[in-house]
């Protein structure tokens, strides 16, 4: 893992749109891995500001993203659809029907996810970009999930629903389940960049990269790539 501490959160955008920017300068028609939460924002700011000062083209780019909670339409403003739409999609010129987020509201959820399973396997991301859970998760893989999981139906943990009831009026209109890419699928990208910023990542940070590769902490998996950068804030890495 190459770690890179950074000053501050906008720092650790900056650098992670550096990498990206590079990737799409030297292929246009690169497959991006995408991340929903509150760290990759700075990054997607960055994204659109480059394309809106004509560095940088989306026309071919072709993306898919990690995971969407089950029962949210993609008009919930909550959904994670609606989330990449309005913090990167709407304002740059991709072409939407190149963009996918698996589905959350599927009649039958785990065939909706195999299909998910395969459209990655058809499309190798050339990168992937990765927030983490206060409790080590990666995409909606929650402590305990096998490493060699590919899309399926999760139970969020509870400290997960905590951290996200931020977003909701309150943590009972949070979704008890998701849908989520899983760490097998997650490891095929041929590069990954984590982000994490905050006190609250310390300690997940810390077990990522000097704890045990193990499922109590589903990023510790990442160890098991060749190619990952980890880009953290001094808070994140306090503990490192
Ligand atoms: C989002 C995702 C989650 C987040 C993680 C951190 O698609 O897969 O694993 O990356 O929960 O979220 P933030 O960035 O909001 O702290």
């Amino acid at each position: 893992m190459n770690v890179i501490v950074c000053n501050n959160a906008e720092a650790v955008a900056d650098k992670a749109y550096e990498i990206v920017a590079d990737i799409i300068t030297a292929k246009p028609d690169a497959v991006l891995g995408l991340a929903t939460g509150s760290t990759p924002v700075g990054l997607y700011r960055r994204l659109i500001e480059g394309y809106r000062q004509g560095k940088l083209s989306f026309r071919k780019i072709r993306s898919l993203n990690l995971d969407e909670y089950v029962g949210l339409p993609e008009t919930h403003d909550q959904s994670y659809r609606y989330f990449m739409n309005d913090n990167l999609f709407d304002h740059i010129d991709i072409d939407k029907a190149e963009t996918h987020v698996p589905c959350g509201t599927a009649d039958d959820l785990q065939k909706a996810a195999d299909e998910y399973t395969r459209l990655a396997a058809s499309m190798p991301r050339d990168v992937q970009i990765l927030g983490i859970g206060s409790n080590g998760h990666i995409a909606f893989n929650e402590p305990g999930t096998p490493f060699d999981s590919e899309t399926h139906i999760v139970t969020l943990k509870e400290s997960t629903r905590r951290d996200n009831a931020r977003f909701f009026a309150s943590i009972d209109e949070v979704p008890t389940h998701a849908v989520t890419m899983g760490i097998k699928t997650i490891l095929n990208a041929k590069k990954i960049i984590l982000v994490a910023t905050g006190t609250n990542k310390a300690d997940a940070v810390y077990n990522m990269i000097n704890g045990p590769i193990s499922e109590d902490c589903p990023a510790s998996a990442l160890r098991n790539h060749p190619d990952v950068d980890v880009i953290v804030d001094r808070d994140a890495a306090a503990k490192l």
